[in-house]
């Protein structure tokens, strides 16, 4: 029997288990998915048995996303750029592979919405932390030919910005005054989740009419920014999407076929809404 499992602190609120668990069952694979409580400084030992206990791979959450590295044998070349691993796969030889399927995720999730089209428009990315930077380099890879982050430290967009080798940075308060520039929207910041600050850190002003706006937020599916955004007439994109395709590729990448993201989607959309 394949097993499989996601290692972070804290861990209890993982939505990953049950959603690989209805995955298996849709597909008939006799496999289980365990969430396991992994602290900081355990986690080079629970990599250890994970290997040892015959783990065909797992997920990797807050806070082990980087540290993981040192402990992986073989990093996928998105994965060595973000410098970040959400996926780790035993390859036949026993050898650990990491990926990270966060980015690539949320670029599925938005193309599944907005199609191809919008690959030459302008985009704006509001953000640069971890989750900025993996849908950064993965929107680079599909093919986003004019991307610009903004940020409150603009140091950190412009760090991004020299990465990937193209773009502009800007500071939170040039891109407000500049909204109407663009045409694709994604919001990267906290704000609007759940447990956290409701406001958004930025004017939405000068939000152009008919734009997409996109959120990495899924709890609450609305946040502030695409109400305002919606208000605006704006196509939106909520960040469940990303969740469940970011659990798709890994799916793909253990099990080899692709589960069944819309009937996830709208079954989470119905558990959150
Ligand atoms: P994640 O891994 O989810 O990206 P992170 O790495 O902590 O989380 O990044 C959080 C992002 O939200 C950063 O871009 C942060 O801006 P700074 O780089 O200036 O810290 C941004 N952010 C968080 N709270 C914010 C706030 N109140 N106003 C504006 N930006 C905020």
């Amino acid at each position: 029997k394949k097993w499989f499992a996601v290692i972070g602190d804290p861990i209890a609120q993982s939505k990953s288990p049950n959603m690989h668990h209805i995955w298996y069952e849709e597909a008939g694979e006799d496999a289980a998915y365990i969430p396991i409580h992994v602290k900081a400084e355990e986690l080079e030992q629970a990599v250890r048995s994970l290997k040892l206990l015959g783990a065909s791979g797992w997920n990797v959450t807050i806070p082990h996303k980087q540290s993981i590295i040192p402990f992986l044998d073989e990093l996928d070349e998105l994965a060595q750029k973000m410098g970040a691993v959400n996926t780790v796969v035993r390859l036949e030889d026993g050898r650990l592979k990491g990926y990270n399927t966060d980015g690539p995720g949320f670029v599925q999730s938005l193309e599944e919405t907005i199609g191809t089209g919008h690959r030459q428009d302008p985009l704006l990315l509001i953000g640069a932390g971890g989750a900025a930077r993996g849908i950064a380099f993965a929107l680079q890879q599909a093919g986003y030919t004019s991307i610009t982050v903004a940020n409150r430290t603009a140091a950190k967009a412009e760090a991004i910005v020299q990465e990937m080798g193209e773009g502009k940075a800007l500071s939170l308060e040039e891109a407000e005054s500049t909204l109407d520039l663009y045409k694709v929207f994604i919001q990267t910041t906290p704000a609007g989740m759940s447990t956290g600050n409701l406001e958004l850190p930025f004017s939405m002003k000068k939000f152009p009419a008919g734009a997409i706006a996109a959120d990495i937020v899924y709890n609450p599916l609305m946040t502030p920014f695409l109400l305002a955004a919606e208000e605006k007439g704006a196509a939106i994109v909520n960040g469940l999407g990303m969740f469940v395709h970011q659990g798709a590729i890994a799916y793909q990448y253990w099990l080899g076929e692709y589960p069944n993201t819309n009937g996830m989607i709208a079954r989470l959309t119905e558990q959150l809404g």
